[in-house]
């Protein structure tokens, strides 16, 4: 396998340390294209190019992994290596989940492949079980620790009673953070991931938009307390489930906090680690737990990918093509449901805060002159006033 990569941050020089100790993959990187040109390099000069033709422009290579920061530049590469009918292997989540359909159109059109098992669960196999293992079973749910960065933090905050940004400061310094890490702590990783996770469980290309995503950009220590004296803890979750009757069922899919018991299984998946549990109708609840971030773990779910290519494959997207076939096009949205309620937690300081919350009954509440806090249930709707809401002070987390 001959490759050209762009990109050498923390997953491009995970890949190139893997690919020096794989066993058996007779692979090597050929070029490497990268931004800043003043940066220092581990690895020979001779490697890197600043300028993208270089690499795209290249007729021996059998592979281009895509690992760069930029979702707009990286959607930019990848359409132009696949429309010059090179396949191609990313790890960028935004990128995919932001692009999806016409990135899979143009994996059709130029019967190309474009695998991503980096892109969700960093280095447990998730994607490909989902299309593959359980192409003909009828998954009725998933619900995983998607983001790295949210579960060292909370693990963390809980663990080391420390304040939430003194552990960011570490996420980003042990290379689990994005560099913009707000898309980590309001969801948006973890939301990118489940729209992935979507696909390839139920056949449905979701966009980001259509899809709630919370996080935990304004926990608070009185929050692990609450969770804690209750025997729970704070998880961050995506989540897709169908409701309804098999055959006219709707499926509901979001990413926010929740707190688990401790029987759960995700209950003990901590730090960096992710942990992703699948339920289908007669193999019952799975549970994959690895870690979820980090230069190596994502280097080697990258290298498999890589590896995947010397025997042709490539994503069969099954259940999409099933949804397809049933809907006379491709699905997107109309099976999601997002009118239903939803018990949660709510944390707040002034009442004109959550003014937006359809609140339709109440079953606990705190005030102090501090804090206060309601367990209530609400209109999953009327959530989507705080995805994304930079002003927002307000901690939301599912009962
Ligand atoms: N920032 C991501 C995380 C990296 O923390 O999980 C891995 O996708």
């Amino acid at each position: 396998m001959t490759i050209g990569l762009f990109g050498f941050g923390c997953v491009g020089q995970g890949l190139y340390d893997v690919l020096n100790h794989s066993q058996g993959l007779q692979a090597n990187i050929e070029k490497i294209c990268v931004k800043n040109a003043n940066k220092p390099r581990k690895i020979d000069m001779s490697y890197f190019t600043y300028d993208k033709t270089e690499v795209l422009g290249k007729n021996n290579l059998d592979v281009i992994v895509e690992l760069i920061d930029d979702s707009d530049e990286a959607y930019k590469i990848v359409s132009e290596a696949m429309s010059n009918g090179v396949n191609v292997v990313t790890a960028n989540k935004k990128m995919l989940a932001e692009n999806f359909e016409s990135l899979y159109k143009l994996q059709e059109k130029n019967n190309i492949a474009l695998i991503y098992e980096g892109s969700a669960g960093g280095s447990i196999p998730i994607i490909r079980n989902l299309e593959e293992y359980y192409d003909n079973e009828l998954l009725s749910s998933f619900r995983g620790i998607l983001n790295g960065t949210c579960n060292y933090i909370l693990t963390r905050m809980e663990l080391e009673s420390k304040n939430y940004d003194a552990i960011l400061n570490d996420a980003q310094s042990s290379g689990f953070a994005e560099s913009n890490p707000w898309l980590d702590v309001a969801g948006f990783d973890t939301l990118y991931k489940t729209c992935l996770l979507t696909v390839h469980s139920f056949g449905m290309i979701l966009k980001p938009e259509q899809i709630l995503n919370l996080g935990i950009q304004n926990i608070t220590f009185d929050d692990i307390v609450y969770a804690r004296e209750k025997g729970l803890r704070i998880k961050m979750i995506g989540t897709g489930y169908k409701v309804g009757e098999n055959g006219n069922g709707k499926f509901r899919v979001y990413a926010m906090p929740h707190f688990v018991i401790a029987k759960d299984e995700l209950y003990n998946v901590m730090y960096e680690y992710n942990g992703v549990e699948v339920e289908g109708a007669f193999s019952c609840k799975q549970t994959f737990v690895g870690k979820g971030a980090g230069s190596h773990p994502t280097g080697s779910a990258v290298l498999s990918d890589i590896s995947a290519l010397t025997y042709d494959y490539k994503y069969g997207y099954k259940k999409l093509k099933k949804q397809a076939s049933i809907a006379g096009k491709l699905p997107n949205g109309e099976l999601l449901d997002n009118d239903f309620e939803i018990k949660v937690y709510i944390r707040f300081k002034d009442k004109a805060e959550i003014k937006d919350i359809e609140i339709i009954s109440v079953e606990e509440e705190y005030k102090s002159t501090r804090t206060n806090y309601i367990v209530a249930n609400v209109k999953f709707k009327s959530l989507f006033a705080l995805k994304g809401n930079a002003e927002s002070k307000v901690f939301v987390c599912a009962v």
